[in-house]
């Protein structure tokens, strides 16, 4: 079978096993040539960690540090002539370079909002590692049927208050036109944004997770975050979204509390503005990315999800003084180059004018889309994507 992108909405829905491979091998790549030479984390569970931040905070626990490390995910395995999804593949290619390198790493495909993967996880944790040192949260979905009650709750990417009326961009066509978002009806929007991307979940794991025993002395854990600018804050910042987040920076003393006992500490890392499954359905915030990318890259400051990652473990968390720096919030910030004034100020003058004309010169559009999909495994140079792919498809596995 021939595998071609073929997409739906914004979403890609085939994915290429050899190219998404070929992903994860430029990071490991990425972080091996970094070496990495300071302690930090042995053993890691991800919780998300098949695509996006997750999977690159895995790369880097396992080929900067030596890590051992679990991963959580939810993802569609591969079946004859079916493709799996792109984390599916990607775990299956992350398992395998793992492997050769002599590192552990096994996975649990299900959902981790549920007390059953929770309970998997622990007891693969207490088999095969007895304790984790540090316990990355980077899930990213629209929905959570929560544990305790059974209710399902759907988030929404709304605005709060008035409509909002802004530029953005059909990334497939490079069509620039202006959206308004309707804002929410109710705190209802709110609450369930609040339900799935809120800091509950993580609560929950850190609860569980201590109660088995399963925590080592000095633990860590980290929990994503984004900001952005001005021009995004009604969607994202101050919209249902940015509540969830402010929720997610609330349970930080939670579960600093929680951990007290076994010096363990948790932190809220805000990143950057990237390309990723997840960022690319939100309205405006593509438009952004794509005139960021084009600045940042012209001032050679451009990061993907794994030198955000490296930057993260090497220059926030497992830093040579011990020390972890933070803003005036307790935050860790490595959006620090998005936000800088100078950066800002190039991208704000650009949004102001740029057009369906002009898109393909004054921004990194091309960049955008080629990023997304390579996301699922295309447009690599490498790859002969009018190759049959059949004996690819179904070939990997998992542990
Ligand atoms: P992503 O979509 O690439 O990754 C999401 C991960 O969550 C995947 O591994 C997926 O399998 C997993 N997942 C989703 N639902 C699950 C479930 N029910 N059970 C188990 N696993 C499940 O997303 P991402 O962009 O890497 O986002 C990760 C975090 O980073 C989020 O908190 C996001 O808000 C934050 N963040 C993203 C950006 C950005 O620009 N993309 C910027 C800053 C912060
Ligand atoms: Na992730």
């Amino acid at each position: 079978m021939i595998i071609q992108p073929r997409t739906r909405g914004f979403i890609c829905i085939t994915t290429h096993p050899e190219g998404t491979a070929k992903n994860v091998h430029n990071q490991i790549e990425y972080i091996k040539s970094k070496n990495i030479s300071a302690e930090g984390p042995k053993k890691v569970l991800v919780i998300g960690a098949s695509t996006g931040f997750g999977l690159s905070s895995r790369i880097t626990a396992a080929f900067g540090y030596n890590a051992a490390t679990i991963g959580v995910f939810f993802e569609k395995p591969a079946a004859p002539r079916k493709p799996g999804t792109a984390g599916w593949y990607n775990t299956a290619a992350f398992e395998k370079e793992a492997s050769e390198a002599g590192l552990y790493a096994k996975s649990i495909n299900g959902d981790a909002f549920s007390d059953e993967i929770k309970q998997q996880t622990i007891d693969l944790i207490k088999k095969d590692l007895g304790q984790v040192d540090l316990v990355v949260y980077s899930l990213a979905s629209p929905r959570r049927t929560h544990p305790k009650t059974g209710i399902a709750y759907s988030s929404v990417l709304k605005p709060i208050g008035e409509p909002f009326t802004n530029k953005t961009v059909d990334f497939h066509t490079a069509s620039v036109t202006d959206i308004t978002i309707e804002p929410i009806e109710s705190q209802e929007d709110i609450d369930n944004t609040i339900a799935v991307m809120g800091g509950e979940d993580w609560k929950f794991w850190m609860e569980d997770l201590k109660a088995a025993g399963v925590l080592a002395e000095g633990v860590k854990t980290v929990a994503y975050s984004y900001i952005g600018p001005e021009l995004t804050h009604r969607i994202y910042k101050d919209g249902t979204i940015g509540m969830a987040k402010n929720d997610l920076e609330k349970t930080v003393p939670a579960i600093n509390e929680l951990l007290a006992d076994l010096n363990g500490v948790s932190y809220v890392s805000v990143n950057k503005a990237l390309v990723t499954q997840s960022s690319s359905a939100i309205p405006v915030v593509p438009l952004y990315v794509s005139l960021l990318y084009k600045v940042m890259k012209d001032k050679g400051i451009h990061e993907g999800t794994i030198e955000q990652m490296q930057r993260l473990f090497e220059e926030r968390l497992y830093t040579a003084d011990g020390q972890v720096p933070l803003d005036e919030n307790g935050r860790i910030r490595i959006d620090d180059l998005e936000m800088r004034e100078d950066v800002q100020k190039e991208v704000d003058d650009l949004w102001k004018v740029v057009t369906s004309e002009n898109i393909n010169e004054i921004s990194d559009i091309e960049g955008y889309r080629n990023e997304f999909f390579q996301l699922f495994g295309f447009n690599y140079d490498e790859i002969d994507y009018e190759a049959e792919a059949d004996e690819l498809v179904s070939v990997p596995s998992i542990s």
